[in-house]
């Protein structure tokens, strides 16, 4: 592709990589230059999904493993699926055996979304408070954003994490987590859009040639819950060549 599209978003950059393996290194390096470009400690929010398998596997890996500070950097979702930690359909699951099984990660940066023992309707607010801990403010504000970085995906019908076209959950713009989905067999827990866009970087991943139909309509500039998160700091969408539309 001889010009990359860009999308008509504010602070937002489309960068296309020939294949996943050189667009998860990318994402890594985009990672670690956030996380030691910051002081103190910073939070991190995961993306679930089979996309970021590879990036999680190569923080792990000998290349990125003592670029990341681990003690200081905190690990959290995005969304989660409403089943057991050791489900196979967990997040959480998929980055305990990437990442926490392999790399130096104090528990107490550990932060998963709670799914055992409570309603998907407590386990939201529960989760929003263990934000506000974290974070040392129950207001989110543009000069302290509550990440350090965002890790997402994209869905074929233009989602993000478990924000789907037509739910209750693209409204909610003061609580920090709701639930998502509670018509399905799995419901599911997401950030809100003020919570995801409170962040200093803003990394959409989005590989494969199933995802190339969504990117085509949003390069045409259709609306879907994933273009319209508006991050306050920098917005980077990643793209294998497989997944980019053409021209
Ligand atoms: C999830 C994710 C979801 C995901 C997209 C893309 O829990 O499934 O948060 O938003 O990022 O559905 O999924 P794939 O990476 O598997 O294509």
């Amino acid at each position: 592709m001889t010009n990359t599209p860009q999308l008509n978003l504010k602070n937002t950059e489309v960068k296309i990589y020939s294949d996943v393996d050189l667009l998860a290194h990318a994402a890594a390096t985009l990672l670690c230059n956030r996380l030691s470009s910051t002081k103190g400690d910073i939070a991190v929010s995961l993306a679930g999904g089979s996309t970021p398998k590879r990036l999680y596997e190569l923080l792990a890996s000998p290349t990125y493993l003592e670029q990341i500070p681990w003690k200081r950097v905190h690990w959290f979702w995005g969304d989660e699926r409403f089943v057991p930690p050791d489900d196979p359909q967990s997040n959480f699951s998929m980055f305990k055996t990437t990442v926490l099984s392999r790399a130096p990660v104090p528990a107490t940066n550990i932060h998963p979304i709670p799914t055992i023992g409570l309603t998907p309707e407590i386990a939201a607010d529960v989760y929003a408070q263990e934000l506000q801990r974290f974070h040392g403010e129950k207001v989110l504000s543009a000069k302290n954003p509550l990440f350090g970085v965002v890790i997402l995906g994209l869905g074929e019908d233009g989602h993000t994490a478990s924000l789907f076209p037509g739910s209750p959950a693209l409204k909610e713009r003061s609580r920090w987590a709701t639930c998502a989905n509670l018509d399905q067999a799995v419901p599911r827990i997401t950030l809100t859009y003020p919570a995801l866009e409170s962040c200093h970087d803003c990394l959409f991943l989005v590989t494969g040639s199933a995802k190339r139909t969504i990117l085509r309509s949003i390069f045409r500039g259709d609306v879907f819950p994933a273009t319209r998160l508006k991050p306050q700091g920098r917005c980077t969408w990643l793209l294998d060549q497989a997944a980019a539309p053409d021209g």
